[in-house]
């Protein structure tokens, strides 16, 4: 469907054109002085070096044949100095495309003609290590890509792409030999079953890790045991694979509950173990096509380029021990995912510290042709979640903040808030407080651009106002509750009611409603969120304007059911665009 802003910029083409000018010149967009008019066209001032004429000139010859049109489309059309045309549109031509928009799929977005079959990497959680606040932003911003390129009508499959096979399992190992040295995995001749349950409890287990890690940075013989053991679970060692899965066993249940508390949801639960058996194949193949060569005892591809401005260094693909390397891990499955899936597009959601190695990895999967060259690779990189202090979210007590207790302290202090002001229950209290802390998390995080820093800052992302998704949620919940007590006073909400608006606030709701597909087509061309998000603010700040003037339940019948129509209206598009984002509003709260 055709967006409000190409209708009119449609109709100032045929006003242009008549008056003799190209009809490319009527471009309309949105006002940037909102006091003044709602949309301006500047074609006239484009046009005067073209026509050799004074912008103001053009300008009114082409108003004259605005004028002559009549006020079907544009209620009011000026020319004003220098050239530019000031225009607002006619109330009954914007209900009717509203009409139009809200009986259209996805309110009249543009799917893309071939959808595109994108596999998103997000999440990239680490076996065995507890999640910090960087998986947060990756989990959430990758959520949101996932459902963004699904609303448009893509396939999408979300790969957890679990640190599975790195050192930390080598560093669990070793600290449970300390701990229980007697247990079969160690034993070199054992050869019977192994024990069905995990050898340690799950409180156990989170802390054999840190502690493990803390050790290594100070004992070196304890790390290259933890180096050994690593290299002896990836050889295949009987013992160690078989305790690898009993540390899958209670590592993946546990990550699924962190994810689950934050409404991310992953179709593949690979890692990085997944593509370790076709290594061996990927270097031959590499070596034997004469992609990869010997440098300095390691196998290596080089990447760089002529047009390069900075240095590219080659990309590893065998140290000179033999041992394979992350990027390795990174090519054999790209090799994977284009051998099962054949997506047309693989997206990296990882933090951006890692731009560099990536674009190694993508040019070397170029290069030695894992990949052809029409399917994308992207490295969507995001910033870094700072304290107040500007530097690196850190606890209290300055050690790196798992996510869990990121989530709780939200979630606490959501429902002392929700408690506060209002007579719920502290059941219910507790129920909304989940809902909306998450809400607080996510849209914290999306409604900054993805590759900036940002700042966490509980207070305000938990208010009720500002640039918050618990405002956001609160407007959603003060339209359904209107509706609701609509509903008790005996009327029935009709969407077929709406109509032209009357006043300026209730014009101007209309208005944001009208931009919302061409929003997320920007939004989803672009992997940008926080486009969403800025629209999401801009229209419940139009409703909540609009609220605060209209005395919406005290109107006669007739009105009433006008302006139930629009909240109707505001209230779907609000939570489609929240529910692409990946959270969702509660009933009342
Ligand atoms: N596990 C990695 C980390 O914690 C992130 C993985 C990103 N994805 C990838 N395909 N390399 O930093």
């Amino acid at each position: 469907m055709k967006s409000l802003l190409e209708l009119l910029s449609q109709e100032m083409g045929k006003a242009f054109e008549a008056a003799g000018y190209d009809a490319s010149l009527g471009r309309v967009s949105v006002s940037n002085r909102p006091d003044l008019c709602e949309y301006q066209c500047n074609g006239a001032m484009a046009g005067a070096k073209q026509y050799h004429k004074a912008p103001i000139q053009i300008a009114g010859e082409v108003l004259e044949k605005v004028k002559e049109s009549g006020d079907a489309v544009f209620s009011s059309a000026e020319a004003v100095n220098p050239g530019f045309l000031n225009l607002k549109v006619s109330p009954a031509y914007l209900a009717a495309y509203l009409k139009e928009m809200e009986a259209a799929d996805r309110f009249g977005m543009n799917l893309a003609e071939k959808p595109s079959k994108v596999i998103i990497d997000f999440g990239g959680a680490n076996v065995a290590k507890p999640l910090h606040v960087g998986h947060m932003r990756s989990a959430v911003i990758g959520e949101a890509i996932k459902r963004m390129l699904r609303y448009a009508g893509n396939t999408v499959i979300g790969d957890a792409h679990l640190g599975d096979w790195g050192l930390q399992i080598g560093l669990v190992i070793e600290g449970l030999r300390d701990r229980k040295p007697d247990l079969p995995y160690f034993d070199p001749d054992y050869t019977g079953e192994y024990p069905a349950e995990a050898p340690f409890t799950i409180e156990e287990f989170a802390v054999i890790y840190p502690e493990s890690s803390a050790r290594s940075k100070e004992d070196p013989d304890f790390k290259a045991r933890a180096m050994e053991a690593t290299k002896r679970l990836q050889q295949g060692d009987r013992g160690f694979r078989a305790l690898w899965k009993q540390i899958m066993a209670v590592s993946v249940p546990d990550l699924k509950k962190n994810y689950d508390a934050l409404n991310v949801e992953f179709d593949l639960w690979k890692g990085e173990s997944d593509a370790d058996d076709r290594i061996p194949s990927m270097v031959q193949y590499m070596k034997d096509a004469g992609y990869a060569h010997i440098s300095e005892g390691a196998l290596v591809v080089d990447v760089k380029e002529e047009t390069d401005t900075k240095e590219i260094p080659p990309c590893m693909i065998l140290k000179s021990d033999g041992a394979s390397l992350y990027n390795t891990t990174d090519l054999a499955t790209i090799q994977n995912r284009m051998e099962e899936d054949h997506p047309d597009q693989i997206i990296y959601v990882v933090d951006k510290r890692q731009s560099l190695y990536f674009e190694q990895v993508f040019r070397c999967a170029y290069k030695t042709k894992l990949v052809p060259p029409e399917t994308k690779l992207t490295l969507l990189g995001f910033g870094t979640m700072n304290g107040p202090d500007g530097k690196p979210f850190k606890t209290r007590e300055g050690g790196v903040m798992p996510l869990q207790r990121l989530i709780a302290d939200t979630k606490e202090e959501m429902y002392h808030k929700i408690l506060e002001g209002r007579p719920v229950s502290e059941e219910e209290a507790r129920e909304i407080a989940d809902l909306v802390a998450v809400a607080a998390l996510k849209y914290g995080d999306l409604s900054n651009q993805a590759s900036k820093d940002y700042v966490f800052d509980i207070d305000r992302f938990t208010s009720f106002e500002g640039d918050t998704g618990p405002y956001i949620l609160y407007t959603i919940v003060r339209i359904k509750s209107i509706l609701a007590k609509y509903e008790q006073q005996g009327g029935t909400p009709d969407r077929s009611k709406l109509s032209p608006a009357q006043g300026e606030s209730e014009k101007n709701l209309q208005m944001m409603l009208s931009g919302f597909a061409s929003m997320m087509e920007g939004a989803v061309a672009e992997l940008a969120p926080h486009k969403v998000c800025g629209y999401v603010y801009d229209l419940a700040n139009a409703f909540n304007k609009f609220y605060h003037e209209t005395q919406i339940l005290t109107e006669s019948d007739e009105r009433k059911a006008v302006l139930i129509a629009l909240l109707m209206l505001t209230r779907d598009v609000l939570e489609t665009a929240i529910g692409v984002l990946g959270f969702s509003a509660p009933e009342r709260m």
